[in-house]
Protein backbone atom coordinates (compact mmCIF):
# COMPACT_ATOMS: atom_id res chain seq x y z
CA UNK A 1 0.00 0.00 0.00
CA UNK A 2 2.97 2.36 0.66
CA UNK A 3 6.60 2.14 -0.14
CA UNK A 4 9.06 4.58 0.76
CA UNK A 5 12.16 3.83 -0.37
CA UNK A 6 15.75 5.57 0.59
CA UNK A 7 13.34 8.78 1.54
CA UNK A 8 15.66 11.74 2.41
CA UNK A 9 14.68 15.08 3.44
CA UNK A 10 16.79 18.09 4.47
CA UNK A 11 15.27 21.54 6.11
CA UNK A 12 17.79 24.25 4.90
CA UNK A 13 21.50 22.46 6.79
CA UNK A 14 19.06 20.02 8.58
CA UNK A 15 18.90 16.89 7.28
CA UNK A 16 15.34 15.37 8.97
CA UNK A 17 15.27 12.22 7.09
CA UNK A 18 18.49 9.97 5.85
CA UNK A 19 17.26 7.27 3.91
CA UNK A 20 14.35 5.78 5.42
CA UNK A 21 13.01 2.81 4.14
CA UNK A 22 9.16 1.55 4.76
CA UNK A 23 6.60 -0.95 3.29
CA UNK A 24 3.47 -1.05 4.74
CA UNK A 25 1.13 -4.11 3.20
CA UNK A 26 -2.43 -3.44 2.87
CA UNK A 27 -4.33 -3.95 5.99
CA UNK A 28 -1.20 -4.00 7.95
CA UNK A 29 -1.41 -1.08 11.11
CA UNK A 30 2.40 0.38 11.79
CA UNK A 31 3.51 2.17 14.88
CA UNK A 32 5.77 4.81 14.66
CA UNK A 33 7.72 5.60 17.87
CA UNK A 34 10.67 7.40 18.76
CA UNK A 35 11.82 10.67 20.59
CA UNK A 36 10.55 14.33 19.46
CA UNK A 37 12.26 15.76 16.52
CA UNK A 38 13.06 12.14 15.48
CA UNK A 39 11.50 12.95 11.84
CA UNK A 40 8.15 10.86 12.49
CA UNK A 41 5.51 13.99 11.10
CA UNK A 42 8.18 14.49 8.54
CA UNK A 43 7.45 11.56 7.43
CA UNK A 44 4.08 11.25 7.33
CA UNK A 45 3.96 14.34 5.96
CA UNK A 46 6.21 13.52 2.85
CA UNK A 47 4.10 9.86 2.59
CA UNK A 48 1.02 12.60 2.05
CA UNK A 49 2.81 14.67 -0.19
CA UNK A 50 2.70 17.61 2.33
CA UNK A 51 6.31 17.98 2.02
CA UNK A 52 8.12 17.09 -1.08
CA UNK A 53 10.79 14.78 -0.64
CA UNK A 54 14.77 15.32 -1.63
CA UNK A 55 16.33 12.12 -2.21
CA UNK A 56 14.59 8.27 -3.13
CA UNK A 57 10.81 7.97 -3.52
CA UNK A 58 7.52 7.12 -2.17
CA UNK A 59 4.92 4.73 -3.52
CA UNK A 60 1.08 4.64 -2.78
CA UNK A 61 -0.72 1.87 -4.08
CA UNK A 62 1.86 1.49 -6.80
CA UNK A 63 1.44 5.08 -7.79
CA UNK A 64 4.73 7.45 -7.56
CA UNK A 65 3.96 9.99 -4.70
CA UNK A 66 7.00 12.28 -5.58
CA UNK A 67 8.75 11.88 -8.40
CA UNK A 68 7.83 10.52 -11.56
CA UNK A 69 10.39 8.28 -14.14
CA UNK A 70 10.73 9.99 -17.34
CA UNK A 71 12.57 8.76 -20.14
CA UNK A 72 16.31 9.37 -20.56
CA UNK A 73 16.25 8.36 -16.70
CA UNK A 74 15.66 11.40 -14.95
CA UNK A 75 12.58 12.39 -12.53
CA UNK A 76 10.11 15.20 -12.39
CA UNK A 77 8.08 15.79 -9.44
CA UNK A 78 4.28 14.99 -10.19
CA UNK A 79 1.86 16.84 -10.85
CA UNK A 80 -0.43 18.84 -8.47
CA UNK A 81 -3.82 17.02 -9.62
CA UNK A 82 -1.76 13.65 -8.70
CA UNK A 83 -1.22 14.94 -6.00
CA UNK A 84 -4.79 16.18 -5.17
CA UNK A 85 -5.69 12.33 -6.23
CA UNK A 86 -3.52 10.92 -3.93
CA UNK A 87 -4.49 13.39 -0.75
CA UNK A 88 -8.40 12.47 -1.30
CA UNK A 89 -6.83 8.78 -0.84
CA UNK A 90 -5.09 9.50 2.47
CA UNK A 91 -6.89 10.37 5.59
CA UNK A 92 -4.45 12.66 8.31
CA UNK A 93 -5.59 13.03 11.79
CA UNK A 94 -3.11 15.53 13.76
CA UNK A 95 -2.15 16.21 16.67
CA UNK A 96 -4.50 19.67 17.27
CA UNK A 97 -8.14 18.62 15.18
CA UNK A 98 -8.42 21.24 12.84
CA UNK A 99 -11.92 21.29 12.56
CA UNK A 100 -13.94 24.06 11.49
CA UNK A 101 -15.35 25.80 14.42
CA UNK A 102 -17.72 27.70 12.55
CA UNK A 103 -19.53 24.53 11.62
CA UNK A 104 -21.40 21.76 13.41
CA UNK A 105 -19.92 18.17 13.78
CA UNK A 106 -21.90 17.15 10.62
CA UNK A 107 -20.81 19.75 8.88
CA UNK A 108 -17.31 19.41 9.24
CA UNK A 109 -17.76 15.29 8.46
CA UNK A 110 -19.90 16.29 5.83
CA UNK A 111 -18.34 19.07 4.10
CA UNK A 112 -14.88 17.00 2.14
CA UNK A 113 -17.95 14.67 0.82
CA UNK A 114 -19.99 17.76 -0.55
CA UNK A 115 -16.56 19.92 -1.87
CA UNK A 116 -14.44 17.02 -3.18
CA UNK A 117 -16.28 13.89 -3.92
CA UNK A 118 -19.04 15.89 -5.21
CA UNK A 119 -22.41 13.75 -3.55
CA UNK A 120 -25.22 15.23 -3.30
CA UNK A 121 -26.63 16.63 0.62
CA UNK A 122 -28.60 14.29 1.30
CA UNK A 123 -26.31 11.53 0.92
CA UNK A 124 -23.26 13.78 2.28
CA UNK A 125 -25.37 13.79 5.63
CA UNK A 126 -26.81 10.36 5.55
CA UNK A 127 -22.65 9.28 5.36
CA UNK A 128 -21.83 11.87 8.30
CA UNK A 129 -24.57 10.61 10.35
CA UNK A 130 -23.30 6.96 10.48
CA UNK A 131 -20.00 7.79 10.46
CA UNK A 132 -20.31 10.37 13.84
CA UNK A 133 -22.10 6.82 15.35
CA UNK A 134 -19.38 5.08 14.10
CA UNK A 135 -17.04 7.38 16.43
CA UNK A 136 -19.53 7.36 19.33
CA UNK A 137 -21.04 10.78 18.72
CA UNK A 138 -24.62 10.29 17.32
CA UNK A 139 -25.83 12.87 19.81
CA UNK A 140 -23.26 15.46 18.96
CA UNK A 141 -24.48 15.77 15.51
CA UNK A 142 -24.98 19.18 15.67
CA UNK A 143 -22.44 20.57 18.62
CA UNK A 144 -19.79 22.98 17.36
CA UNK A 145 -16.20 21.84 17.89
CA UNK A 146 -16.12 24.94 21.02
CA UNK A 147 -19.09 22.84 22.66
CA UNK A 148 -17.17 19.51 22.34
CA UNK A 149 -14.55 17.84 24.45
CA UNK A 150 -11.15 17.07 22.57
CA UNK A 151 -11.43 13.63 22.76
CA UNK A 152 -14.62 14.46 20.97
CA UNK A 153 -13.11 16.58 18.94
CA UNK A 154 -10.70 14.24 17.92
CA UNK A 155 -13.14 11.52 17.28
CA UNK A 156 -14.88 13.97 15.00
CA UNK A 157 -11.73 14.58 13.06
CA UNK A 158 -11.65 10.73 12.61
CA UNK A 159 -15.06 10.85 10.88
CA UNK A 160 -13.96 13.78 8.84
CA UNK A 161 -11.46 11.71 7.10
CA UNK A 162 -13.36 8.25 7.11
CA UNK A 163 -15.74 9.89 5.26
CA UNK A 164 -13.57 10.16 2.32
CA UNK A 165 -13.22 6.89 2.17
CA UNK A 166 -9.39 6.87 1.99
CA UNK A 167 -7.19 3.69 1.64
CA UNK A 168 -5.24 4.40 4.40
CA UNK A 169 -5.06 6.14 7.60
CA UNK A 170 -2.04 8.16 9.00
CA UNK A 171 -2.50 9.66 12.25
CA UNK A 172 0.28 11.82 13.59
CA UNK A 173 0.35 11.76 17.44
CA UNK A 174 -3.68 11.80 17.60
CA UNK A 175 -4.07 12.04 21.44
CA UNK A 176 -1.09 13.83 22.55
CA UNK A 177 -2.95 17.38 23.13
CA UNK A 178 -5.67 15.45 24.71
CA UNK A 179 -6.09 15.20 28.77
CA UNK A 180 -5.11 11.54 30.07
CA UNK A 181 -9.06 10.77 31.02
CA UNK A 182 -10.09 11.79 27.23
CA UNK A 183 -7.15 9.43 25.63
CA UNK A 184 -8.62 5.90 25.73
CA UNK A 185 -12.05 7.30 23.61
CA UNK A 186 -10.16 8.17 20.94
CA UNK A 187 -7.44 5.17 21.08
CA UNK A 188 -10.65 3.16 20.44
CA UNK A 189 -11.95 4.57 17.98
CA UNK A 190 -8.84 3.52 16.29
CA UNK A 191 -8.53 0.50 17.75
CA UNK A 192 -11.97 -0.45 16.35
CA UNK A 193 -10.74 0.76 12.20
CA UNK A 194 -7.56 -1.69 13.04
CA UNK A 195 -10.09 -4.39 13.50
CA UNK A 196 -12.14 -3.76 10.66
CA UNK A 197 -9.17 -3.52 8.22
CA UNK A 198 -7.99 -0.57 8.12
CA UNK A 199 -4.59 -0.05 6.59
CA UNK A 200 -2.90 2.14 9.40
CA UNK A 201 0.00 4.35 10.27
CA UNK A 202 0.24 5.64 13.83
CA UNK A 203 2.76 7.87 15.50
CA UNK A 204 2.48 8.02 19.14
CA UNK A 205 3.73 7.67 22.36
CA UNK A 206 1.16 5.49 23.50
CA UNK A 207 2.89 2.14 23.86
CA UNK A 208 0.05 0.17 26.04
CA UNK A 209 -1.88 0.99 22.64
CA UNK A 210 1.14 -0.07 20.10
CA UNK A 211 1.44 -3.08 22.01
CA UNK A 212 -1.86 -4.06 21.41
CA UNK A 213 -2.53 -2.94 17.69
CA UNK A 214 0.14 -2.88 16.28
CA UNK A 215 1.20 -5.47 13.49
CA UNK A 216 4.53 -3.98 13.54
CA UNK A 217 6.42 -1.32 15.47
CA UNK A 218 9.07 0.79 14.13
CA UNK A 219 11.55 3.11 16.53
CA UNK A 220 12.82 5.74 14.70
CA UNK A 221 15.62 8.23 15.55
CA UNK A 222 17.86 11.16 14.26
CA UNK A 223 16.03 10.91 11.22
CA UNK A 224 16.53 7.06 10.64
CA UNK A 225 14.67 3.63 10.95
CA UNK A 226 16.60 2.62 13.77
CA UNK A 227 14.86 -0.88 14.44
CA UNK A 228 11.15 -2.67 13.42
CA UNK A 229 9.87 -5.44 14.62
CA UNK A 230 6.83 -7.21 16.24
CA UNK A 231 5.43 -5.09 18.95
CA UNK A 232 6.44 -8.74 20.77
CA UNK A 233 10.36 -8.26 19.83
CA UNK A 234 10.32 -4.16 20.43
CA UNK A 235 8.89 -4.10 23.50
CA UNK A 236 10.20 -6.97 25.66
CA UNK A 237 13.59 -8.00 24.16
CA UNK A 238 14.57 -4.60 21.92
CA UNK A 239 17.79 -5.16 20.13
CA UNK A 240 19.49 -1.88 19.63
CA UNK A 241 20.29 0.28 22.68
CA UNK A 242 18.99 3.51 21.58
CA UNK A 243 15.73 1.43 21.40
CA UNK A 244 16.23 0.17 24.47
CA UNK A 245 16.99 3.48 25.87
CA UNK A 246 14.21 5.47 24.37
CA UNK A 247 11.62 2.78 25.87
CA UNK A 248 13.19 3.16 29.32
CA UNK A 249 13.40 6.96 29.15
CA UNK A 250 9.22 6.67 27.98
CA UNK A 251 8.71 4.68 30.96
CA UNK A 252 10.32 6.25 33.81
CA UNK A 253 9.13 9.91 32.17
CA UNK A 254 5.40 9.08 31.93
CA UNK A 255 4.00 6.96 34.88
CA UNK A 256 1.26 5.27 32.94
CA UNK A 257 -0.42 2.33 33.43
CA UNK A 258 -1.10 1.40 29.79
CA UNK A 259 2.89 1.26 29.66
CA UNK A 260 4.24 -1.78 29.19
CA UNK A 261 6.81 -3.52 31.42
CA UNK A 262 10.17 -3.61 29.59
CA UNK A 263 13.06 -5.15 30.47
N1 LIG B 1 9.07 23.00 8.04
C1 LIG B 1 10.19 22.82 8.74
N2 LIG B 1 11.24 23.65 8.58
C2 LIG B 1 12.40 23.48 9.25
N3 LIG B 1 12.63 22.47 10.10
C3 LIG B 1 11.63 21.59 10.31
C4 LIG B 1 10.36 21.71 9.65
N4 LIG B 1 9.57 20.70 10.04
C5 LIG B 1 10.30 19.98 10.90
N5 LIG B 1 11.52 20.50 11.08
C6 LIG B 1 12.60 19.97 11.92
O1 LIG B 1 12.81 18.62 11.54
C7 LIG B 1 13.09 17.79 12.65
C8 LIG B 1 12.11 16.65 12.70
O2 LIG B 1 10.83 17.17 12.97
P1 LIG B 1 9.54 16.25 13.06
O3 LIG B 1 9.39 15.47 11.79
O4 LIG B 1 8.42 17.14 13.42
O5 LIG B 1 9.92 15.27 14.24
P2 LIG B 1 8.97 14.42 15.20
O6 LIG B 1 7.61 14.38 14.60
O7 LIG B 1 9.64 13.09 15.28
O8 LIG B 1 9.00 15.12 16.52
C9 LIG B 1 13.03 18.70 13.86
O9 LIG B 1 14.34 19.09 14.17
C10 LIG B 1 12.22 19.88 13.38
O10 LIG B 1 12.58 21.05 14.07
MG1 LIG C 1 5.77 14.98 15.38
Amino acid sequence: MIKAQDVNKTFGQLQVLKGVSLDIQLGEVVVIIGPSGSGKSTLLRCINHLESIDIGNIFFDGQSVAFQEIPGGNRIPVKRKDIYNLRRQIGMVFQRFNLFPHMTALSNVMEGPLTVLGVTKGEARRLAESLLAKVGLANKANSYPSQLSGGQQQRVAIARALAMNPKVMLFDEPTSALDPELVGEVLNVIKDLASEGMTMLVVTHEMGFAREVADRVVFMDEGMIIETGTPEQIFSSPKHPRTREFLSNVIRNYDNHSFPQVV
